[in-house]
């Protein structure tokens, strides 16, 4: 028996770095995994399937009400079920704030903000209908602490953890069952650096830049963020709602040198 063996798991962004990583990792230990994202991700669901686990995609852009009725509706459809929910589809708009457009500022919001609100709220219902659940929104120690040429993302991954916490907070009243948690990953290597420097094409040297930020000395990768989504997506976690989960490699515990 897997960890999450019988569960019912949506992961948004999940074609590319961590949702694919924790999408894969669900399915591993049992879960059926509904993968959705606004870029092509069906290659990640194959992989999944060809490896002896439950996975479809479908394409999804987030910030579109809309779109996540049908999604909803589809797994109620198809599953009967939703247990868990991971609420990963992110982008980050750097800048400094006097270059910020109104435009960037409510796109870096709509896709981070909109999007995990329209998550809960959709899904929400059929948790509960299911028995209970578990939500899980991905924020980032961006939204622990400030970060100069990144206020929108920052501000947008704040509003994430105090988000989480009211939900957690509303459903805990609702004896819904239903538990939410946000995730603060540091220093991940995946595709989203390539949108964090401002004016420069240069991709960052995430293994240099680790080796001094992070106390361990190194970067994180996917899995180690899908292996803290594993255990709040389960029942080990049973007793949290409303944590915020630190998974940096120490970096926001104090300053390594
Ligand atoms: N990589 C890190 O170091 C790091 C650190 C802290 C937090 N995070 C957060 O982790 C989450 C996953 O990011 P990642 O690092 O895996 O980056 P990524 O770019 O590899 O993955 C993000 C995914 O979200 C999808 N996406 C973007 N806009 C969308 C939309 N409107 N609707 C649906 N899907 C959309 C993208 O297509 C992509 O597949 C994000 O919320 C990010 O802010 C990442």
């Amino acid at each position: 028996m897997g960890r999450v063996s019988g569960k019912v798991a949506l992961v948004t962004g999940a074609a590319s770095g961590i949702g694919r990583a924790s999408a894969e990792v669900l399915a591993r230990e049992g879960a059926t995994v509904v993968l959705t994202d606004v870029q092509a991700g069906e290659e990640a669901a194959a992989g999944i399937r060809a490896a002896g686990g439950k996975a479809s995609f479908h394409k999804h852009d987030v910030t579109r009400e809309s779109r996540w009725g049908e999604i909803i509706a589809g797994v109620e459809r198809e599953h009967g079920r939703l247990d868990v929910l991971v609420n990963n589809a992110g982008i980050a708009v750097a800048g400094l704030v006097t270059d910020l457009t109104l435009e960037q500022w409510r796109h870096q919001m709509a896709v981070n903000v909109d999007g995990v609100f329209l998550g809960v709220k959709w899904a929400l219902p059929l948790m509960r209908n299911s028995g209970g659940g578990s939500i899980i929104n991905i924020s980032s120690i961006a939204g622990l602490r400030g970060a100069a040429g990144l206020s929108a993302y920052c501000a947008s991954k704040g509003s994430v953890r105090l988000f989480t916490k009211s939900v957690a907070l509303e459903c805990a009243a609702a004896r819904d069952g239903v538990r939410c948690n946000s995730v603060h990953p540091g220093i991940i290597e995946t595709p989203i650096w390539g949108q964090v420097v401002p004016g420069s094409n240069e991709p960052l040297d995430l293994d240099a830049m680790s080796a001094v930020r992070v106390p361990l000395g190194r970067k994180g990768m996917p899995t180690d963020i899908a292996n803290a989504v594993l255990f709040l997506a389960s029942d080990d976690s049973s007793y949290m709602t409303g944590e915020e989960m630190v998974v940096d490699g120490g970096m926001t515990v104090g300053n390594p040198q």
